[in-house]
């Protein structure tokens, strides 16, 4: 198994996951990381260095290993840049993905997102880019686009536990989300291997359940902590507002631009549901979003 992006949030639990299920992992690295490897239980030569980003280090990988089953991608830029995004989220998967097809591996699973069904970021069309082109390669695909990780829910925790209010966007009522735990998701990503029914499929996915709106994340928390629900409300449109004002400052600084294209992500996030998108009456479906594993988010923030 070849595993690009191991170093990520859920590339680590995929990793992990491999490593139990007695796969062998190759786990390029942009750097040198001997903890990680350590951690993996990876000895170094199943973590070999390269910039995935030279088509000739991507060639040196496969060609080293000749035995590479299939291919799970789960890099993304750090930063949602907007060059960052393009550089990583499409064209570093486009040069794994002509790698893969010069060594005849046939098999790549994408780790996508939720929220490229409905485009409007930079990130978002990039990762739609790579998804067509990977779509029309002739290689059997399965692309993986999860809702929200636990991860991202979790911020809120430590601000009541430090007697803080819980953030919402406007009401808090205005999206929502099944979020889905990174050891489901990667259990889920690695049966992608060799599961005939999600072979060349976009399968959109969530957790258990059941659906929760921001500010019932925000009750959960207060309850387990026993404190009384105290809400700091945040309008949505602020973001929006100061984006336009810095869209059009953009024109003279990347960083500027990339300001902008941040408070844009904030707005999309406060103001779009994380769940599969029907796009024949273009509504969000709870009862359409696919529910994987087991472990609920009360759990989650249980163990926080
Ligand atoms: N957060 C959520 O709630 C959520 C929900 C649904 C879907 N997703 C999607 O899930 C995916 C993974 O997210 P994550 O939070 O697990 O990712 P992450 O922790 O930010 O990790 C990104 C990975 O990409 C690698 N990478 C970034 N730039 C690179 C470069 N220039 N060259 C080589 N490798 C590079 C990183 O390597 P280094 O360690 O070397 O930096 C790291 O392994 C993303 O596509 C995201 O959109 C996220």
């Amino acid at each position: 198994m070849l595993l690009v992006g191991a170093t990520s949030y859920i590339g680590r639990h995929v990793a992990n996951i491999l490593v139990e299920q007695l796969y062998r992992p190759v786990c390029p690295l942009r750097s040198m990381n001997p903890k990680f490897a350590q951690q993996m239980k990876l000895n170094p030569e199943q973590t070999p260095i390269g910039d995935l980003k030279n088509k000739s280090s991507v060639n040196n990988v496969f060609a080293k290993y000749p035995n590479l089953c299939a291919v799970i991608s789960c890099v993304a830029s750090r930063t949602g840049g907007i060059r960052d995004s393009w550089l990583v989220d499409f064209e570093l998967n486009i040069n794994i993905l002509t790698g893969a097809k010069s060594f005849n591996i046939n098999n790549f699973i994408l780790l996508s997102t939720i929220c490229v069904q409905k485009p409007m970021l930079n990130f978002q069309w990039a990762k739609l880019a790579f998804e067509k082109k990977l779509q029309s390669s002739g290689l059997d695909y399965t692309i993986v686009r999860p809702t929200a990780f636990f991860k991202s829910l979790a911020g809120q925790i430590k601000r009541v536990q430090n007697g803080k209010k819980v953030i919402l966007f406007d009401d808090g009522n205005r999206t929502s989300t099944k979020p889905i735990s990174e050891r489901d998701l990667a259990i889920f990503l690695v049966q992608c291997i060799y599961n005939k029914n999600r072979k060349n499929k976009i399968l959109s996915i969530g957790g258990p359940g059941p659906v929760r709106t921001q500010k019932e994340l925000g009750e959960i928390i207060f309850k387990l902590l026993n404190r009384s629900p105290k809400y700091f409300h945040m309008p949505s449109r602020f973001f929006k507002i100061i984006a336009i004002l810095l869209t059009a400052l953009g024109l003279i600084s990347t960083k500027i631009r990339d300001k902008a294209e941040f408070l844009r992500i904030a707005y999309y996030y406060a103001t779009e549901f994380m769940l599969f998108l029907d796009q024949k009456i273009k509504r969000y479906s709870a009862e359409k979003t696919m529910e994987v594993g087991n472990d609920t988010i009360e759990d989650f923030y249980k163990k926080s």
